[in-house]
């Protein structure tokens, strides 16, 4: 047998939440979506959460929700799972990399400073329309500088928290610290609805885009016919709401300074290279491994110069299991 990267902890509740939901025969969106909106939004403060079929959705829906296009730039971290530059692309606008700090996988505040600068100083900085920092592996380390450093320029953030339901950045949960936050509830997230995402904001015009966005440009009273796309949630959000109540959200999981594995290590920083063949011996030893989160800047369509720390094959993270067992993984 080989024990798995991850697998959900699901039980006999769950099935149970499920089952209701079939019952009802209300399999798309419906009162437990929206119990479960209500409960994401609790949990971070905001005002909204919108439901969408996945992170990579919510992503988009926020960029769309901004008005970014094309002539548009989006400053973003190397070092992510695809989804996070991609989303920048099928929206026409152009992804401009920001390096990572190698102590926390996360974008370094510092070089988006000096990124920012010089395109201040280029007369460029009006065609930056959002900064979307990644909370890596669920990692917050260092999210509210880069939050601090976009304000200055008036530049609104987008955070990436697909790993980061729960976690919290100096209390403040992940999520609320930008202008749109936007989770994942893939099978290899704190919790999950098989496929699904989130968007959370504060702001009652962007939340409003993203309820019409998700449903034809069709909503209760309004109908957008140049704002519409199909990006709803199934009733298996149902069975987050279940999670969410029978688990609550995990407690800070990220450490100002530290990647998560290497504070594990008592070391700095982790940079694993021959990675294919770590790949492999762990493999050997029945664990499951996998990759996922890559120098984004070398396999989208946007190549770029190399920036350092992304360009490694770094990666290793644990992860607690709900069960309270923990589970190493590779990325991802
Ligand atoms: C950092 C990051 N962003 C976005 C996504 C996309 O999430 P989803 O699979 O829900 O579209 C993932 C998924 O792994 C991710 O890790």
């Amino acid at each position: 047998m080989t024990i798995p990267v991850t697998r959900p902890v699901l039980g006999d509740s769950e099935l149970a939440a499920i089952a209701s939901v079939l019952d009802s025969g209300y399999l798309v969106q419906g009162s437990r979506v929206a119990e479960f909106e209500r409960i994401v939004a609790e949990h971070v403060g905001l005002q909204h959460a919108v439901a969408v079929s996945s992170c990579t959705s919510a992503l988009r829906v926020a960029l769309l929700a901004l008005g970014i296009g094309s002539g548009h730039r989006v400053i973003v971290a190397p070092y992510s799972w695809v989804a996070t530059a991609n989303v920048i692309e099928l929206c026409g606008a152009t992804p401009v990399f920001v390096d990572i700090d190698p102590s926390t996988f996360n974008m370094d505040a510092a070089l988006l400073r000096s990124r920012l600068d010089s395109l201040s100083r280029a007369g460029e900085i009006g065609s930056v329309r959002a900064v979307m920092p990644v909370h890596t592996f669920g990692n917050t380390a260092g999210v509210d500088d880069i939050v601090m450093v976009a304000d200055e320029f008036s530049i609104p953030v987008i955070e990436d928290a697909a790993c980061a339901v729960g976690a919290t950045v100096e209390g403040r949960p992940a999520g609320s610290l930008g202008t749109i936050g936007c989770f994942s509830f893939h099978p290899r997230k704190i919790i999950t609805t098989g496929e699904g995402g989130m968007l959370v904001t504060d702001d009652d015009d962007l939340a409003g885009f993203a309820r019409t966005f998700r449903n034809h440009g069709q909503r209760v009273g309004v109908a957008r016919p140049d704002v519409h796309e199909h990006r709803r949630r199934a009733a298996a959000h149902a069975l987050a709401a279940r999670h969410v109540h029978a688990a609550p959200f995990t407690a800070q999981r990220g450490a100002r300074g530290r990647q998560p594995g290497a504070e594990r290590a008592g070391v700095d920083h982790v940079v694993l290279r021959g990675r294919a063949f770590l790949m492999r011996m762990i493999e050997n030893r029945r664990l499951d491994t996998t990759t996922a989160s890559r120098n984004v800047h070398r396999s989208g369509r946007t190549r770029t110069a190399t920036p350092r720390w992304s360009n490694s094959p770094i990666g290793s993270a644990h992860r607690r299991t709900p069960s309270g067992s923990t589970a190493t993984r590779l990325t991802k």
